[in-house]
């Protein structure tokens, strides 16, 4: 069975100085792509749906039904980890129940206390079942699902609190943000992140695997130093559907030029209309796999 928690191999990325990436899925055919990508890359992955994703999917039950029977039916044999990403608590014990394998609970928001209370219970919680948890510490910049963080730098004192919670993997702003980078963006602070690895080294021997949010749009070279630092998975979202985006615009902008023949063709089909898209986003996702060096670590 492909479908695992995302604890070892996590690890074992840290571990081997590579990342996972954690891709979000909106539907159907996006779950495809990444799965695609994935096995042809041979590379571990978190296919992850944030809380807005999965009640577009139709809940976390349908989402979760529908990776679970590609994974199947697409004879998928790498490690692939169904993960919730930017959970509330109550979404974070609902796909505990669903059957997800991997769960971020989100107490960002809230006090840093209330923060670590709340994801003790649910490690305890999915631990019981096996599954992996990442929480997180300060906040990522940029909105998502109406989440908005102001990209801050992670407090290292409340990264250390929060790894002794038992989490498997932790989320910590470095000047990372989701969405599009502005142009007057300063990159990451490696120098941040270099002290939060010392930190959670004395803590962790070997250090703690950092999650690296907001993937998409940083440079290459900065998200391989990230690495180098302890970030063992990186999550990729705005680059999908950008990538998603630019085809099916290119392809629709093709078919108003070619309307007649196109129409013949009956490339209104959405499994034809969609392909141009949903090709791009497979394309994405195994270009970051190579660029994260998760390729052939399944
Ligand atoms: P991007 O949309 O910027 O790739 O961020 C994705 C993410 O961090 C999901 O949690």
């Amino acid at each position: 069975m492909a479908i695992v928690s995302a604890e070892k191999f996590v690890k074992a990325a840290h571990e081997n100085g590579y990342a996972v990436g954690g891709f979000n899925t909106n539907n159907l055919e996006w779950t495809q792509a990444i799965l695609r990508a994935a096995e042809a890359k041979k590379a571990p992955i978190l296919i992850q749906t944030s809380m807005g994703a999965g009640k577009y999917m139709g809940g976390y039950k349908t989402a979760y039904n529908i990776i679970v029977n590609l994974v199947e039916s697409m004879n998928i044999t790498v490690p692939v980890a169904i993960h919730l990403d930017h959970g509330h608590f109550e979404d974070a014990k609902e796909v505990i129940e669903v059957g997800y394998t991997s769960l971020m609970f989100d107490g960002s928001h809230l006090p840093i206390e209330e923060n670590l209370k709340l994801t003790r219970e649910i490690v305890e919680l999915a631990h019981a079942k096996g599954i992996s948890v990442e929480a997180e510490v300060g906040s990522i910049g940029g909105e998502e699902d109406g989440i908005i963080g102001e990209g801050e730098l992670a407090p290292i004192d409340d990264a250390v609190e929060m790894v002794k919670t038992g989490i498997d993997f932790l989320a910590a702003g470095i000047g990372n943000i989701h969405g599009p980078y502005p142009a007057n963006w300063k990159g990451l602070h490696l120098d941040h992140l270099e002290k939060l690895n010392a930190a959670l080294s004395e803590v962790v021997p070997g250090g703690f695997p950092i999650v690296l949010h907001g993937g998409s749009g940083i440079p290459d070279d900065q998200i391989q130093a990230a690495i180098k630092l302890g970030v063992a998975k990186v999550n990729v979202n705005t680059e999908s559907q950008q990538a998603f985006a630019a085809a099916t615009r290119k392809f629709a902008q093709e078919y108003n030029e070619n309307e007649a023949e196109y129409d013949k063709k009956k490339l209104f089909d959405p499994r034809k209309f969609l392909k141009p898209g949903i090709d791009a986003v497979q394309e994405a996702v195994e270009e970051r796999i190579d660029v994260f060096g998760s390729a052939n670590k399944a």
